[in-house]
This record gives C-alpha cells, sequence and structure tokens, in this order.
C-alpha cells in the first residue's frame, strides 16, 4: 500500500476513501504546516495530497524525501507548486480541473452582482436598520446590457460568460488565444489587453496565476479600463495588485471590487476596509460539500492512477 501525507483536513468522507486506498497520514487538527515541518511530515510517503494553503516553493521540493514521486494538488490552481523544480526532481503534479467550474463560476457571479447591486452597503444598512426606502437608495449598476470582460475565457471564465450572458451582460475576453466559434458562445475576442480592457465595464479575472500574469491588473492597466468599472477576481490574488487597485477605488476610477482571493490571504490589505464598495469574500470559490468531495476524489484518484498506470491525464508539469 502506497502512503500518502494528505497535508490538510478533508471532508470525512474523503478521508474514509482515501485510507481504504492507501496508508494514510492525516492532519487531523488541521494546522498550517510550515515548510519544515511539511517536509519531515513527509517522510517515508511516496505522495502527498497537498492543499493551495501549502508553498511548495523550490527550497521545500528541493529538500522533500527521495520517496515522494506526486504531489497532488487538491485544486485547479497550482500557483503554490514550482512545477519545474519538481520536473527537475521527476515529481508529478497534478490538479483538480473541471470538478469546481460550476461552484467557482457560482462565486464568480456572485462577486460580479455584489460589486454592482452594492451589496456590502445594502447588508450593512439592513442590519443596522437604519435605512429609508427612497426611490434613489442604493443605486447600483444593471447589468442588463452592460460590458463583462473575461480575462482568461477557460472553463470558470466560460460558464461565468455564459451565466452572465443569461444575464443581459455583453461579453468581451482576452485569452492566449481565441477560442473556437462554439466555445466563444458570441463573446468578443480581444489578442490586445489594452483593448479588451478599454471595454470591460466589469472585469472578471479568471485567469491562472504564472508569471505573466502576477500584477497583471496593475496601476498601468487599471487606467485602461472605463471610468466607474467594476473589478471582479474569482481566480488568485496574484494577479492584482491591490495597492493599485485601492488607489483607483480612492480616487473612483474605480466603482466597486468584488474579490474572492486576494495577495497575502487571510490578511486583507486593511485598504479595502474603508471602501463600502468593496465586497469581499475568504476564498470561497470552490466551498460547496458536493465540489468539495468531488475535487478530494479526482486529488486521490489522481495519485491511484499514478501508482497503477505510470502517469495521470491531471499531470500539470
Ligand atoms: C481554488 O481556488 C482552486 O484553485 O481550486
Amino acid at each position: 500500500m502506497k502512503k500518502i501525507l494528505i497535508t490538510r483536513k478533508l471532508l470525512r468522507s474523503s478521508e474514509d476513501k482515501a485510507s481504504k486506498i492507501f496508508d494514510t497520514k492525516f492532519n487531523t487538527n488541521d494546522e498550517l504546516y510550515s515548510q519544515e515541518k511539511l517536509i519531515k511530515m513527509s517522510e517515508g510517503c511516496d505522495a502527498i495530497l497537498s492543499a493551495l494553503t501549502d508553498k511548495l516553493d523550490a527550497e521545500t521540493i528541493n529538500k522533500l524525501p527521495k520517496s515522494i514521486k506526486i504531489l497532488s494538488n487538491f485544486a485547479v490552481g497550482f500557483g503554490n507548486i514550482d512545477l519545474d523544480a519538481a520536473r527537475k526532481r521527476n515529481i508529478v503534479v497534478t490538479n483538480t480541473p473541471e470538478v469546481l467550474t460550476d461552484a467557482t463560476a457560482e462565486i464568480g457571479i456572485l462577486l460580479i452582482l455584489g460589486a454592482c447591486r452594492r451589496a456590502p452597503e445594502g447588508i450593512e444598512a439592513a442590519k443596522a436598520s437604519n435605512w429609508k426606502w427612497s426611490a434613489d437608495y442604493l443605486i447600483g449598476k444593471q447589468l442588463t446590457g452592460t460590458r463583462l470582460g473575461i480575462l482568461g475565457m477557460g472553463r470558470i471564465g466560460r460558464k461565468i460568460a455564459s451565466i452572465a450572458k443569461s444575464l443581459g451582460m455583453i461579453i468581451h475576453y482576452h485569452n492566449r488565444s481565441k477560442l473556437s466559434v462554439d466555445k466563444e458562445d458570441g463573446a468578443t475576442y480581444h489578442k490586445d489587453l489594452k483593448s479588451f480592457l478599454s471595454v470591460s465595464d466589469v472585469l472578471s479575472v479568471c485567469c491562472p496565476a504564472t508569471k505573466e500574469t502576477t500584477d497583471l491588473i496593475n496601476k498601468e492597466t487599471l487606467e485602461y479600463l472605463p471610468p466607474g468599472a467594476v473589478v471582479t477576481n474569482v481566480a488568485r490574488g496574484d494577479i492584482v495588485n491591490d495597492e493599485a487597485l485601492i488607489e483607483a477605488l480612492n480616487r473612483r476610477k474605480i466603482y466597486a471590487v468584488g474579490l474572492d482571493v486576494y495577495k497575502g490571504e487571510p490578511n486583507l490589505n486593511p485598504g479595502y476596509l474603508k471602501h463600502k464598495s468593496a465586497f469581499i469574500l475568504p476564498h470561497l470559490g470552490s466551498a460547496s460539500k458536493h465540489t468539495r468531495t468531488a475535487m478530494a476524489d479526482l486529488a486521490i484518484d489522481n495519485i491511484d492512477e499514478f501508482f497503477k498506470m505510470g502517469s495521470c491525464k491531471n499531470k500539470v508539469n
């Protein structure tokens, strides 16, 4: 039986499944392992089922025991793992694509709605019972006819586009390459980032965090957006420069933001706190029982497939 380290607590049913297939080492207190602790805990293991909270940088990967053959990340994103360092050590890295598309797109739409329709202000006022209906009270931005710019038209981006279309939004996208007409589904492609941002009344960041996308939304690129644009991010905090976004909110270049992710999670840049127009969630993208179960199943199956077949279809490095 292969021995695996599961770095974070999973749902009970997922841990039960893992222990039927593997000799499992669980993190019963769900503590956040330091890099040293993670290395120590992985001693004697053949695989690590990691989470997005584990920073598997080159230094950590280089110190992992030789017995580790696969890092199965319990996430679709894998920006927490240095893929090159893993490849150099012949360690396979896998992710959990597809199964979290719908749940993450739901949160992507929630961010757009919450930011555009002033949900944070509304919630605060309703809870404090200090509001009065009037024709101009908490007027927000309606989505009908509004242009939505999807940055990264992968599975999640396309799902957000399809829901947003049904709400009457007009879809534009920027991607490394133009999609087939079928996948585009009426959306307009912009090869050029500036041209794309200049038509994004609402921006939805959906692309992976890579060296190329780090800080892609910054002081300069925020200026390309139309005045009063809304910025939402359901992907990774690293893609958005928080200081620049807060500064753009301060001078009302940006009307509102909707963020499920941000740099340095869980520590939110305090600059957002003074903005009632900041609709911010604690990385809930895939947080439903259905999706978290499917993700764990897939992360477990990836390890099983790798040891049985010598490879795995969800390999990313
Ligand atoms: C969640 O953020 C994921 O990448 O799975």
